[in-house]
């Protein structure tokens, strides 16, 4: 099949997985087998927080009470990333392969796709997809003749909002509640949507699952670094001559991606999107992976006449926008470091100030309640610690 997902290497293995392939194996076993695959696989969340699949799942299947809930996460409202829709629109089946798989694995009989608002044209097509898989028995009752396997997908609508793509944000938004976080604990493993036993998987990480079981434990391994296994998405968009995305094996260096997607002439990047770290030229050899530096996919390219500060404003205005209020530390820390940043913009900001604001930004990493907040500032103080010259208005030292 063709796709517009790009690559270096002609590895494009959502193009070679067949519908229902993945499914097929993985019900042919047992149900701690299918859990056991997915520990062996090492494969990790690709929705940004990298949480290993296998220990989540393992965790909802060990949970007694029931209906049991497999969610997808398909929200994908972190700026700058676009991989979702790309495989919601291309390879659907192999997320709802993934989902189905998850069913099994954990005992849940209901699913439910949570889409972000802006893709709702996506919707029809979904539900297409749905239906289809109703008819031919890859959802409903008695999935591929297991008796009793009963498993069917909901496709629910995002309001728009940021935070919700948060798992429990999410929860409360497919409960009719406003999209706000919940403390955790309890994880929606144990307590989840309508206080069930609930998996959420982002949809990159469902679609991985199905080639798992498609290619095999090994071949998945045989990809990536030992803590990053695997192939991963990325969105690649910014001040480079191609954009688009991209399959590429963790632990590709960022100046090796650059040099991919023409934008070899970068100054920093933008790594896992508002949430994520600024890397500047200076740590282009580092590697893209959870043990060095993490991503849920998204990267922007900033080419050599980007203003910094101006990134900082564009990162902090969206903050303050999508925080939902609930929290101290973020709702009012946001606004004020983009004050600071206008300060800084207007040469009004003393040393002293700034360090009030560094001092701010790590408070809200520690103490606000949710990713949102304790993430907001992360790109702002990798700008600060990185550009502190352009950003005080003074001249680098030569
Ligand atoms: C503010 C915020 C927004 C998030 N948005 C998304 C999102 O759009 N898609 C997603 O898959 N995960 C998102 N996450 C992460 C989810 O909470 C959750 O970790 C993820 O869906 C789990 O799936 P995974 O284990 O397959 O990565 C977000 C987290 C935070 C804190
Ligand atoms: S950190 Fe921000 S988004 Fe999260 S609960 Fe607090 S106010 Fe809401």
């Amino acid at each position: 099949m063709s796709t517009s997902i790009k690559s270096s290497t002609n590895e494009l293995t959502f193009a070679s997985v067949p519908a229902a392939d993945g499914l097929n194996k993985a019900l042919a076993l047992s149900r701690v087998d299918i859990i056991d695959a997915i520990h062996e696989s090492k494969l990790k969340g690709r929705g940004g927080a990298g949480f290993p699949t296998g220990t989540k799942w393992n965790l909802a299947a060990a949970e007694t009470r029931t209906p049991k809930y497999m969610i997808c996460n398909a929200d994908e409202g972190e700026p700058g990333t676009f991989k979702d829709r790309v495989i919601l629109t291309e390879f659907p089946d192999l997320v709802f392969d993934g989902m189905t798989i998850g069913a099994r694995a954990i005992g849940a009989s209901l699913g439910l796709l949570y889409l972000r608002a802006e893709y709702g044209y996506l919707h029809e097509h979904l539900e297409n997809v749905v239906a289809r898989r109703r008819k031919t028995g890859l959802l409903g009752r008695d999935i591929a003749g297991i008796e009793g396997f009963n498993y069917d997908v909901l496709i629910a609508m995002g309001a728009g909002a940021y935070v919700c793509g948060e798992e429990t944000a999410l929860i409360e938004s497919l409960e009719g509640f406003r999209g706000e976080p919940r403390n955790r604990p309890p994880f929606p493993v144990v307590s989840g949507f309508l206080g069930r036993p609930s998996v959420i998987n982002n949809v990159e990480t469902l679609a991985w699952v199905a080639c798992i079981f498609s290619k095999g434990v090994e071949w998945f391994r045989s990809y990536g670094t030992g803590a990053s296994a695997g192939h991963k998405l990325f969105s690649i968009s910014g001040d480079c001559e191609h954009p688009g995305v991209y399959e590429f094996p963790f632990g590709i260096t960022v100046a090796k991606l650059l040099k991919e997607v023409g934008g070899e002439d970068a100054k920093a990047v933008q790594v896992g999107g508002a949430s994520g770290r600024c890397v500047p030229r200076s740590e282009f050899e580092r590697r893209l992976a959870f043990e060095d530096v993490p991503t849920g996919g998204s990267i922007v390219v900033f080419g050599p006449d980007r203003d910094m500060r101006a990134i900082a404003h564009n990162i902090l205005d969206f903050f303050v926008d999508e925080s939902c209020g609930q929290c101290t530390p973020c709702r009012l820390g946001n606004p004020k470091l983009l004050q600071g940043v206008e300060m800084l913009q207007e040469g009004t900001c003393s040393l002293q100030y700034l360090n009030d604001l560094k001092g701010l930004a790590r408070t809200m990493q520690v103490a606000s309640k949710c990713g949102l907040g304790q993430t907001s500032s992360v790109a702002f103080m990798s700008i600060l610690e990185h550009f502190e010259n352009e950003v005080l208005g003074r001249k680098p030292l030569l």
